[in-house]
């Protein structure tokens, strides 16, 4: 099956988790894209929703949802959103689509989290896929200085966050301990946050394999 049919699959399987009064956060992505629009089908379900981009924001609001403020919300019941990789842990690298921050926000107000994947996303051990870092535009070359001690560490060209800050990418990584990683790259100057979702990490993984669905738990 291709990717696009992996992901149409995980959004539909993560469509039947939403239950009635849900306040619900929707994440970023390709994978999510496809939950977005399936999200009219049980729209009688949901309470509240907030999303974690302007780009989601603008998909739901052209679906008629009304996009309430996160800063209105006190705790969400349900979040889904999408990985780059996701380990048996369920820890993950997010962040390809830059939205990592608002992201790792939003998952921090939910009960539950899902992540909704295809099959190569789910990896033994993290790193393969370039770690994003949010970082506060004028650290940027200390940032890199420092990232460049853990990997290659790449300013990403022509994207700002919608924070307003850029990225670095770090290549080359081969992430044996998430949760450390996470809190040391996380306590350099001027970086806003990474994309290593390990202090938190998803409740439960909807992977889409060409075998069919697999539901996993942390
Ligand atoms: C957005 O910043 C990311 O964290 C996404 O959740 C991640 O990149 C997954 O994207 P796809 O569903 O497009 O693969």
């Amino acid at each position: 099956m291709s990717q696009k049919t992996l992901k149409q699959l995980a959004a539909e399987k993560a469509l039947t988790y939403i239950k009635k009064g849900e306040l619900l956060g929707v994440g970023t992505g390709s994978t999510v894209d496809c939950l977005i629009a399936l999200l009219p089908e049980v729209r009688h379900l949901i309470d509240v929703v907030v999303s974690s981009s302007e780009r989601s924001t603008e998909q739901l609001i052209q679906l008629g949802f009304e996009v309430a403020p996160l800063t209105d919300i006190e705790k969400l019941t349900l979040y889904i959103d999408g990985a780059d990789e996701i380990n048996a842990q369920l820890q993950m690298i997010k962040g390809g689509g830059a939205a990592l921050t608002r992201e790792k926000i939003v998952a921090a107000h939910a009960d539950q989290f899902i992540c909704i994947a295809d099959q190569s996303k789910y990896v033994e051990t993290l790193g393969k896929f370039p770690l994003p870092v949010e970082v506060i535009p004028m650290a940027v070359g200390h940032v890199q200085r420092e990232l460049n001690k853990l990997g290659e560490a790449r300013v990403r060209s022509n994207v700002i966050t919608d924070n307003g800050n850029p990225i670095i990418d770090v290549f080359g990584l081969n992430i044996t301990e998430p949760l450390a990683l996470e809190t040391h790259i996380n306590q350099i100057v001027g970086v806003v946050t990474n994309g290593i979702f390990a202090h938190r990490p998803a409740d439960l993984l909807v992977l889409a394999t060409d075998q069919g669905i697999e539901t996993i738990k942390a």
